[in-house]
């Protein structure tokens, strides 16, 4: 395994992280790499904003760490760099956020690689979406228009190591060859069984079985993915509203939902 690879398998989520802060050489060498990755027309159509102090990190994300960066789907610099030049920018709706998301994803990603090559320990999340999101806007001074916070990164030092590496399902059903394949039952079958091997660590908890499921699968779909339910149309509501008011809806038609 040569050093990249070591550094993609070395990576994992961290969810407690001690009080050492990163230092700037290392912080930027993060932001050098992270900015490298691929970006539709070479636009780079995101922002990152790093956040700094962990009680605000707390407050707004949930976890705090060395810094957090918010990866947000971003056409300001573009649109205000246009009509500084007297031209006119058309974001164009849904397309521009799938590419954006796109654009800012690659960049986070690649921003963890970096930090774990560096020694830096990260947890996504997307806790920005859990509660009103307004709040980020509001706290960080986000444009209401040409943005959307996507995805935050919690860069630090991990505070634990945890028991094991999570596995991931990495065969039929995930990878297609040459077209895709829908799982028959029988592979169906295998899936449920490969979530029960314990050997695999795929999943979020290991002891589904003390906790009265035959399989694994049986409390995520009976448990996990059924939390915070009541909440969702307000969410979907919230959600729409605001790609609505950042104008990444337009040309959509929404009197036909
Ligand atoms: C979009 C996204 C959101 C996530 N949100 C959270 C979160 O809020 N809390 C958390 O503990 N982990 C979160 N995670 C981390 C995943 O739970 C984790 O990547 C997965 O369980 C696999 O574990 P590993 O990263 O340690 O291999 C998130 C990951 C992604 C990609």
């Amino acid at each position: 395994m040569n050093d990249t690879l070591r550094t993609i398998h070395s990576l994992r989520s961290n969810h407690k992280f001690t009080s050492e802060e990163i230092p700037k050489e290392a912080l930027e060498e993060i932001f050098k790499a992270c900015v490298k990755a691929a970006n539709a027309s070479a636009r780079q159509s995101y922002s990152i904003v790093v956040v700094g102090d962990r009680g605000v990190m707390k407050e707004t994300l949930g976890y705090e760490g060395s810094r957090a960066l918010i990866f947000c789907v971003d056409y300001n610099r573009i649109v205000d760099a246009a009509e500084h030049m007297g031209y006119n920018f058309t974001v164009d709706g849904i397309n521009a956020f799938i590419t954006g998301s796109t654009d800012a994803i690659l960049a986070a990603q690649t921003a963890a690689i970096a930090a774990k090559s560096l020694g830096i320990d990260s947890l996504f999340t997307n806790s920005l979406h859990r509660g009103d999101i307004e709040r980020i806007y509001r706290r960080f001074g986000l444009p209401e228009r040409y943005c959307f916070p996507l995805i935050s990164l919690i860069l630090g030092y991990s505070a634990e190591t945890p028991e094991y590496f999570k596995g991931r399902l990495e065969g039929k059903g995930v990878i297609h060859y040459d077209g895709y394949h829908r799982l028959t039952g029988e592979e169906l079958d295998w899936l449920v069984n490969e979530y029960d091997d314990p050997e695999k660590r795929l999943g979020v908890i290991r002891d589904w079985e003390e906790r009265g499921f035959t399989h694994y699968l049986d409390w995520f779909y009976a448990v996990w993915s059924v939390r915070d339910k009541r909440s969702v149309p307000e969410r979907v509501k919230q959600f729409f509203d605001l790609l609505e008011r950042a104008g990444f809806l337009e040309g959509f038609p929404l009197q036909q939902l």
